[in-house]
């Protein structure tokens, strides 16, 4: 079940993390001055429309699978619980967020408007998909803070997919001028440091939230080995990146090193994808080993027997009215 349900959750969280990293690469590389974002956006468009109608088409499968969870019945047998679970949960309340955000992804995606303006608003679309999911991840049982490091950690981690990603696509797709590829790879390796130390941080502060300081958690929960294989593919991809930005980078005008700095942008970017997004989404659909002074001890005995996600919490987000829910029993 839990495997199933991270299947059909990965194409949302890829299709999230890609649009809004590979925005913002857009826009932080093509900045002001820079006559190139026309030509750069005309190679990730295309990427940029399949993924929004991909968030679009999956959402609603993600929401009634989750409705069906909650009423343990099968997907057509949670149809008619979907307006109460809209109306009455946490989760319902966010994904009516959810939906009317990934329509407009996908209006701003195809309409005709200046490139510029259209990456800006579908980085910010984007944004907001991921805080939601942030809104619906095992960090809302911890607080704010647990929930802003959540995002932090999700920002993080598609800035420097979405940074490989369009050196990958505009080298491959986009004819690019050498110059074009070699100031690029120079902000992707500056990128990415960046990013990976924020992801390494905000990582380990929500691996806590999950485990505890508590090595038996770690070694023998479904959650604690999903974190490791999630930690060891990511060590893999990083030593890629790191023989990327000390041994091929300060070689990029030569045309080898430059054509192997490619290969290996494309050996992560896909590695990252399936492998590591692919474990972050099952590590999300998870029940956590246990945190200090969390709920999850007696709320995991309830997921462990088959009932996944149940949370009974408060969020802090109460001025705002929106987001205090409590799962019906
Ligand atoms: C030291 C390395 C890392 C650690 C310790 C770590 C840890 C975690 C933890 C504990 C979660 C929360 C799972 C939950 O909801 O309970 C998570 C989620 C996530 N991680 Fe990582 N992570 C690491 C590296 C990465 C990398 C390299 C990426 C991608 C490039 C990544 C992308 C994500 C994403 C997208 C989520 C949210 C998944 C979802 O919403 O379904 N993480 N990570």
């Amino acid at each position: 079940m839990i495997v199933e349900r991270a299947l059909l959750e990965w194409p949302l969280v890829v299709a999230t993390i890609v649009i809004f990293g590979t925005t913002a690469f857009v826009l932080l590389s093509t900045g002001s001055g820079r006559d190139d974002l026309p030509a750069v956006v005309a190679c990730v468009l295309p990427i940029w429309r399949l993924l929004a109608v991909v968030a679009l088409l999956v959402s609603p499968f993600v929401l009634l699978n989750v409705t069906a969870e909650m009423a343990t019945v099968s997907w057509t047998g949670a149809v008619p619980f979907v307006p109460e679970v809209l109306a009455q949960t946490h989760a319902g309340r966010v994904w009516e967020w959810f939906r009317p955000t990934a329509l407009l992804l996908l209006l701003v995606a195809y309409i005709p408007l200046r490139q510029s303006i259209r990456a800006r608003m579908l980085f910010v679309l984007a944004g907001v998909l991921l805080f939601l999911r942030a809104l619906l991840s095992h960090a809302i049982d911890k607080g704010r803070l647990a929930v802003a490091v959540y995002l932090l950690h999700e920002i993080a981690a598609g800035l420097w997919v979405g940074a490989l990603m369009v050196l990958w696509i505009v080298a491959r797709r986009g004819n690019a001028p050498d110059i074009w590829i070699e100031g690029a790879a120079r902000r992707v390796s500056k990128l990415a440091f960046w990013s990976v130390l924020a992801i390494m941080i905000s990582g380990i502060y929500t691996a806590y939230n999950g485990l505890g300081f508590d090595l038996y958690h770690l070694l023998f929960s479904a959650y604690g080995r999903t974190l490791i294989a999630k930690v060891a593919v990511f060590a893999a991809v990083l030593t890629i990146g790191g023989y990327n930005r000390y041994w091929l980078v300060p070689q990029v005008s030569d045309s080898t090193a430059r054509d192997r700095l490619l290969r290996n942008v494309e050996v992560e970017s896909l590695i990252l994808l399936f492998g590591v997004l692919g474990l972050a989404t099952l590590l999300a659909n998870t029940p956590p080993a246990h945190g200090p002074g969390g709920h999850a001890g007696q709320s995991m005995m309830a997921m462990f027997i088959g009932q996944p996600r149940r949370r009974t919490y408060e969020t802090g987000f109460e001025h705002i009215g929106k987001f205090r829910r409590t799962y019906k029993k």
